[in-house]
């Protein structure tokens, strides 16, 4: 595996290589991750994967500087999945002048995760922009674990009629359902083993709809309620209509439910298609 951090290395490293699938990454890489570079390999000729923990999407109360960094199990993991190519660029490589340019999503960027973390799509959407420029990738791959990600990504790529195939990759789960991320490593025993609920009351709330219940707000409030009973502290519980995250309309769209809560000081997040 090449390992590469100048974009105009990158750029002459990917002449002639075929379709080029992308996977973005912060690393700290988990099956999640690894699972994603093997369905990147399935969608073309060099799969180019990406390290780079990017400053613009953390908040000034987040955890940008304790967010771990562990580059070289990162690249012994990648090398075994296959990858052909790693970009690591250095902060320096890729922002080597403040950012002035960014990109604004629309409205989307505001509600669900975007009303508690302001600023974070707008600085997820200028990075991956960004990055699609260095790696002129055909296809790229984001996890679903992070759908309002997805959905701003997927709406960007649309909208500014870039080349690229989004692909959505399934949530990869530990044997009690929680969704593998990079922030479990924060939980202590006791909450990870509480851990699971987040994805129970998920399907819960899936079960019930797909049962007929269509009151959609006590739903809600009840999810919230268990949590805060079990001593979660809650961002959201929603469910709402998978194509831009609006409310349900009450005809037959497609659902998603989707939650942020935290546990002790460590926030996660979930959903599940309906
Ligand atoms: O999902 C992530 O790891 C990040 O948000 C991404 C897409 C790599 C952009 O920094």
């Amino acid at each position: 595996m090449q390992i590469i951090s100048a974009i105009a290395d990158l750029r002459s490293a990917l002449k002639n290589r075929g379709r080029v699938v992308f996977v973005p990454t912060m690393g700290n890489l988990h099956a999640g991750h690894i699972s994603l570079m093997e369905q990147a390999r399935t969608h073309g000729d060099t799969v180019v994967a990406s390290i780079f923990v990017n400053r613009l999407q953390f908040g000034p109360n987040e955890d940008f500087d304790k967010y771990p960094r562990t580059f070289q199990a990162d690249c012994d993991r990648l090398e075994a999945a296959g990858v052909d190519l790693l970009f690591a660029p250095t902060e320096s490589d890729l922002y080597p002048e403040p950012q002035a340019y960014t990109v604004e999503p629309p409205a989307i960027q505001n509600i669900l995760d975007g009303e508690f973390r302001p600023g974070h799509f707008r600085g997820v959407a200028t990075v991956v922009l960004k990055l699609f420029n260095c790696v002129q990738p055909q296809a790229a791959l984001f996890g679903k674990k992070d759908y309002q990600q997805l959905m701003v990504i997927r709406n960007m790529t649309r909208q500014l009629a870039l080349p690229i195939d989004i692909i959505g990759g399934e949530t990869v789960r530990a044997e009690d359902g929680l969704a593998l991320s990079s922030r479990n490593g924060y939980l202590s025993t006791a909450e990870r083993a509480e851990a699971p609920r987040l994805y129970r009351l998920l399907k819960g709330i899936r079960t019930a709809i797909r049962a007929g219940r269509s009151d959609i707000e006590k739903l809600e409030t009840e999810a919230l309620a268990e949590l805060a009973t079990a001593g979660w502290k809650s961002d959201y519980v929603a469910v709402r209509q998978q194509s831009d995250l609006s409310p349900p309309t009450g005809e037959n769209a497609p659902l998603v439910a989707l939650a942020a809560s935290r546990l002790g000081s460590t926030r996660l997040i979930d959903n599940i298609e309906i």
